[in-house]
């Protein structure tokens, strides 16, 4: 009878959400884009794959380890029953990286220069955040933060939420609030057995540093230079398979593993040489060598200054500041802007 009880409560919960499609899937689940009832605001549903014991990587952190970031995405509520587990998050309607840049480089049209620090700024933010606790109203780290490391940073897990210029007179706006999502497989010294510096080799290897299986918050920042070629070239920082290997699948995940494969292309003929010497600072094959996160941040607020007038001068034009995404559905743009307000 309990049991029966126990059921219909979260059948109630789940009737409260209205599924509208399927907007994702991953390694973890699938995630769909929910209405909720009571204020019909639209939310991001994920229901994960596997049944979990306990409250799964990503709650923990969200909910209980890393205080709310601008930054980072937002965990609406969490409801897991005994048929499965949902997690909900703010439903960000630009899309992820992933999709802008086949998008992008799929038409041959390569991202405004400004796109591009946009991105690199506000995602360092994030990490300086996660790794170091840094405060952008104090603009100061925490000395007892306990660094949290991602260990999954690549385009797909990089959503755009609408901004103050994300109209419904503009449409949506390429220049959105760059959020960092899907902390699935992310570790802390305040989540036991998965303490940071760990050697268990988790996400995909493609955006990975050379020294996988190693972790630590410098990998995170390596991955987020991978990240940053990746909207720079349209291809990650992994040179092709050599010829003499059969081109499998399974031959490609090995090859990503070894550190050989990392192959950093020049981004100059395209973008600027500090935009190619930021980029490298994240992209050092040495960790003694690679810029942590805060230094990463500090630097590009600095370059951004430096270069500001050259950069949106040569390319934001208004058709640059358009997001040029199939992933965006008009259907929602209405709707949309009121998320924005
Ligand atoms: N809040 C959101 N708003 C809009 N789209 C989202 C949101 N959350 C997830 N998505 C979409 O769903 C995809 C998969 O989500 P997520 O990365 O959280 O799942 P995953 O199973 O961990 O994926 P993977 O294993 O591939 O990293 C994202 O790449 C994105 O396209
Ligand atoms: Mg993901």
């Amino acid at each position: 009878m309990s049991s029966l009880i126990e059921k219909r409560s979260h059948q109630d919960e789940r009737d409260s959400y209205h599924n509208l499609k399927l907007i994702g899937k991953g390694g973890e689940g699938s995630v769909y884009l929910v209405e909720r009832s009571s204020d019909k605001k639209f939310l991001a549903c994920k229901v994960l794959c596997n049944q979990v014991d306990g409250t799964p990587i990503e709650v923990r952190m969200l909910r209980d380890i890393l205080p709310a970031h601008d930054k980072i995405i937002r965990l609406v509520e969490f409801i897991q029953s005994p048929l499965d587990t949902q997690l909900y998050f703010e439903y960000c309607p630009g899309g992820d990286l992933e999709s802008l840049i086949s998008s992008y480089h799929g038409r041959g049209n390569p991202f405004p220069e400004a796109f591009l620090w946009h991105v690199y700024v506000q995602l360092a933010e994030a990490l300086a955040f996660i790794h170091y606790g840094y405060n952008a109203h104090t603009e100061d780290t925490d000395s007892h933060w306990l660094s949290v490391i991602h260990r999954d940073i690549k385009p797909g897990n990089v959503l755009l939420r609408p901004n103050a210029r994300w109209s419904l007179e503009n449409g949506p706006y390429l220049y959105s609030t760059i959020v960092l999502a899907d902390f699935g497989l992310a570790i802390s010294a305040q989540t036991p057995n998965r303490a940071p510096h760990s050697n268990y080799l988790v996400g995909t290897s493609t955006w990975q540093p050379p020294e996988i299986p190693f972790a630590s918050p410098k990998g995170d920042v390596w991955a987020l230079g991978a990240v940053i070629h990746a909207l720079a070239t349209g291809y990650p920082p992994i040179a092709v398979m050599p010829l003499h290997w059969a081109q499998t699948e399974e031959n490609w995940e090995r090859w990503t593993k070894e550190a050989r494969a990392r192959e950093i292309s020049s981004v100059r003929g395209h973008y600027s040489s500090a935009m190619e010497s930021y980029m490298g600072m994240a992209l050092k094959r040495c960790l003694s060598e690679r810029a942590t996160s805060y230094d990463l941040f500090i630097g590009l607020k600095q370059g951004l200054i430096d270069t500001k007038l050259q950069v949106f001068s040569s390319s934001e034009s208004t058709a640059s500041t358009k997001l040029a995404t199939n992933n965006y559905d008009s259907v929602f743009l209405s709707d949309m802007i009121a998320l924005v307000r």
